[in-house]
């Protein structure tokens, strides 16, 4: 996939269901490297940061077999190895595969990591974590390098519930000495997914999903089978798909709960929703209404990942919209190229102000970030005539077939060219 070329005034209406959870199998394919025995992870998706992070566990000797959906990961034959540095740069997984590393080898070396660009990511909590339970960390030409001689239990208190330093602080724990406490934890569900499958694989982990984790380590994690639950991300956007172009749809393995922040907001564009266990049915109005002030928050706010697709669906929404963006300082790069469409778009950090406009045309745009790029493609299709998506292949990095989900939901005119 490189560009996307987009027919203008297509209706989503159709059911699907959602691929699996994005950011829960990639810690999960990191904390392999914590057990002792095979692993099977089913409803994996097909996305590249998967397949990256099970390139990287290769690297490192791990045993990692595919076969459809599921995975089999079996790190009994992993060292620790010099992973090149394009691969850690690339990728935000990196900084969980340390903490990995740090446990099971007492070693581990990364170039600083990166991932989408939306604002400065820091890795400050990352290695005031790795400290606390005992790390030396030094910066080597631009590498991370660390060496554990046996995590110890420690409190750990976030300032911020950061995902990523909530999971490391667990990484790190469930094998150390003694018991762990982590304060001001994050509490989405892909972290309350991981301790699942580590308490599986027999960790000791309580409290998770609530911002106080209890840790007892362990001498051992064992192998288990676990399965992935619905990406609640790719949902969001499918069910934007549907409020902007005025359309109706029932996305299917999602639990509605994950996704409660983000199903206010459309509830308060005025969709109609029906709710069941494990699926969300969404019905559009004739137009979506928007006098309404958001702002993203860590879980069960609404979450950052879908900033982009609100803003989107507030372009075409009768009333003045403004969404305050709380995590990523320059999470804006997206909402800035809705203006091609003639989105009547000002931005001022932390603010998104948007007037709603009648109709929106097509625009020949650039994705540079997963999440933006899906606002600008849920947003060609309910502009009028043809929109151009370059960069579109960013895509792969969290939607498996994001152009085949939409055409099952009645969205077939999205053709992919080679940039
Ligand atoms: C995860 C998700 C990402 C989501 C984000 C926020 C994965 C693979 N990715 O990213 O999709 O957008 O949560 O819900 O799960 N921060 C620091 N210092 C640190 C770490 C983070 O200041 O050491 C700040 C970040 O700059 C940001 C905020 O904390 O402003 C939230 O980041 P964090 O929750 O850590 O995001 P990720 O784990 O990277």
């Amino acid at each position: 996939m490189g560009r996307l070329v987009v027919e203008g005034k297509q209706r989503i209406e159709g059911c699907l269901q959602v691929q699996g959870a994005k950011n829960l199998v990639l810690p999960i394919l990191c904390a392999c490297l914590l057990v002792d025995g095979a692993v099977r992870i089913d409803n994996c998706p097909e996305i590249s940061d998967v397949e990256e992070t099970v390139r990287m566990l290769r690297m490192m000797g791990a045993n990692v077999v595919r076969e459809k959906t599921a995975i089999t990961c079996d790190t009994g034959g992993a060292r620790a190895e010099f992973l090149p540095d394009e691969m850690t740069k690339s990728n935000r997984m990196s900084i969980l595969l340390m903490g990995a590393m740090l446990t099971r080898f007492g070693k581990g070396e990364i170039a600083y990591p990166g991932g989408c660009r939306i604002g400065k990511r820091p890795i400050d909590l990352h290695e005031e974590i790795f400290r606390r339970f005992g790390a030396e960390l030094s910066a080597e030409d631009d590498r991370m390098v660390g060496v554990l001689a046996k995590g110890k239990g420690c409190g750990v208190h976030l300032p911020f519930p950061s995902v990523g330093a909530t999971e490391n602080a667990i990484l790190c724990a469930c094998l150390a000495e003694g018991e762990t406490q982590i304060t001001g934890a994050a509490r989405e569900p892909e972290v309350e997914g991981l301790c699942d499958f580590l308490n599986a694989c027999g960790a000791q982990i309580h409290g998770q999903g609530t911002s106080v984790i209890h840790i007892c380590g362990v001498k051992q994690l064992h192998g288990t089978e676990y399965e992935i639950s619905g990406d609640r991300i790719v949902a969001g956007t499918y069910l934007t798909a549907a409020a902007i172009t005025g359309g109706e749809c029932e996305i299917a393995g999602i639990f509605p709960g994950h996704l409660s922040g983000y199903l206010d907001a459309l509830a308060q564009l005025g969709c109609g929703m029906h709710l069941r266990k494990h699926s969300i049915y969404l019905k559009a109005p004739e137009r979506l209404q928007a006098d309404m002030h958001w702002k993203t928050e860590p879980y069960p706010g609404l979450p950052t990942d879908l900033q982009p697709m609100l803003a989107a669906a507030c372009t075409l929404a009768k009333g003045n919209a403004r969404i305050e963006e709380r995590i990523f300082e320059e999470r804006f790069d997206a909402v800035r190229m809705m203006q091609r469409f003639g989105a009547a778009v000002e931005i001022v950090p932390p603010f998104i102000q948007i007037k709603g406009q009648k109709s929106l045309h097509g625009a020949e745009v650039v994705g540079r970030d997963l999440r933006g790029t899906a606002g600008l493609l849920v947003l060609a299709l309910a502009a009028e005539g043809k929109s151009t998506i370059f960069g579109a292949s960013v895509l792969k990095r969290g939607y498996e077939n994001i152009v085949g989900d939409l055409r099952e939901l009645g969205c077939g005119d999205i053709t992919e060219q080679p940039e």
